[in-house]
């Protein structure tokens, strides 16, 4: 059966491709060169659905949206404390080029630039040799994205070529020892994991098997633990934007991450992947085009993760009394999601009423509970059920 999806996502692209601002990231001279009119929109549904519309077909390089990726292959491979012996997880405020590090020399987080090639070092060991690290994260790339990718040699030429910036950063690190490479060598190999070239579907299929514990749902394979996930997105969502990341998480609230090739990746926890392309950035590095997509997504669909969600605290529809073969029953009807909040007051509805009574729990209206909303409910059923009178029955 077809939804309503393709048709929701044409009229989205519709809404957002007469806005023409932003330019090419030509401080890639390559990225100068493409065409700037391209507008495409991906949506990979946790079960591995994919929707696609606009130049669903164009491949551009993945820049910094390897970054999140990379990070987590490294976090998987080297473990939780000795990747951040090595990068922070603060969110800098400053442009993803910034030349800076922290006191302690760590880069503040592993979306900016510096942060992304110290993690890029650590993959395989200092010892890897040059190639096969990169061959190990483009594979790793591949895994998230369920089909094999490969290296756009000509953009990685004329970024190499021009990566003025990137090598004094590579040296910043060099000096204080947090990557023990090489610096030029590091500049070249991270080039070249920015130059790998994927499609707004390889993105929002990327981006739903972060969202959905690290399997991906298209190849059924577990690409990282779901623990890593939890740490990628949470970086995603405090530094995946930059210095726009206040805004982002104001106006969008998506875990998301961008290129300056024009594509923005957001992981929706639980529920998608989502992924825009459109070339022209805005002085952050951002796809204008791309961010408008992502503010009408979140917005139409109600993404926000700090929306508040009413039907989780409002669990009470009625409490009245229903009558039972043997009686007469207090009557709770939930509504919602059982989760900590949602219980917490359940228990202490419970705990008001007299022992003697019957008490009927109706969970016909619930629509999710998360193991510790399980836990506390069963918990009380077992207790309370076995105090006095009191009947407890779940239906
Ligand atoms: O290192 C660079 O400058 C590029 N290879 C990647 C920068 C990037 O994509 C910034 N994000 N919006």
């Amino acid at each position: 059966m077809r939804t309503q999806v393709p048709q929701y996502l044409q009229e989205v692209l519709q809404a957002c491709e007469r806005n023409d601002e932003g330019a090419l990231a030509d401080y890639i001279p390559e990225l100068g060169n493409v065409d700037p009119n391209p507008l495409a929109v991906a949506v990979c549904m946790g079960d591995g659905t994919v929707y696609g519309a606009g130049d669903a077909d164009v491949e551009f390089t993945i820049q910094s949206m390897s970054k999140p990726f990379v990070y987590a292959l490294a976090l998987h491979e080297r473990g939780l404390e000795a990747t951040l012996q090595q990068v922070g997880v603060e969110p800098s405020g400053d442009a993803f080029n910034d030349l800076s590090l922290r006191e302690d020399g760590r880069p503040q987080n592993p979306m900016i630039n510096a942060g992304a090639m110290a993690v890029h070092a650590m993959i395989g060991g200092p010892q890897a040799p040059l190639r096969e690290r990169t061959d190990m994260i483009v594979d790793g790339l591949s895994r998230f994205a369920g089909r094999q990718l490969s290296v756009d040699e000509e953009v990685y030429a004329s970024e190499f070529a021009t990566a003025f910036r990137n090598r004094a950063i590579a040296n910043l690190l060099r000096n204080v020892g947090i990557i023990e490479q090489d610096p030029r060598d590091i500049v070249g190999e991270y080039t070249r994991q920015c130059a790998t070239t994927v499609t707004t579907n390889d993105l929002a299929t990327m981006a739903v098997t972060l969202a959905m514990g690290g399997r991906n749902p298209v190849t059924g394979e577990q690409v990282v633990p779901a623990w890593v996930c939890r740490y990628v997105l949470s970086v995603m969502m405090t530094c995946g934007m930059y210095d726009a990341a206040g805004d982002w998480m104001t106006t969008v609230g998506i875990p998301a991450k961008s290129g300056v090739s024009g594509g923005i990746l957001g992981a929706l926890p639980g529920q998608a992947g989502l992924a825009a392309f459109s070339p022209k950035v805005d002085s952050h590095g951002h796809s204008v085009r791309g961010v408008r997509v992502f503010e009408h997504l979140s917005r139409d669909l109600n993404l926000h993760l700090m929306e508040v969600q009413e039907a989780r605290v409002r669990l009470l529809e009625s409490s009245r009394e229903v009558k039972l073969r043997d009686g007469l029953a207090r009557h709770l009807r939930l509504r919602g999601a059982l989760y900590f909040g949602s219980v917490e007051r359940l228990l202490r509805e419970l705990a008001d009423i007299p022992d003697e009574d019957t008490v009927v729990v109706d969970l016909s209206d619930v629509t999710h509970i998360n193991p510790i909303g399980r836990r506390m409910l069963l918990d009380a059923m077992e207790q309370l059920g076995g105090t006095g009178e009191r009947r407890l029955v779940l239906v």
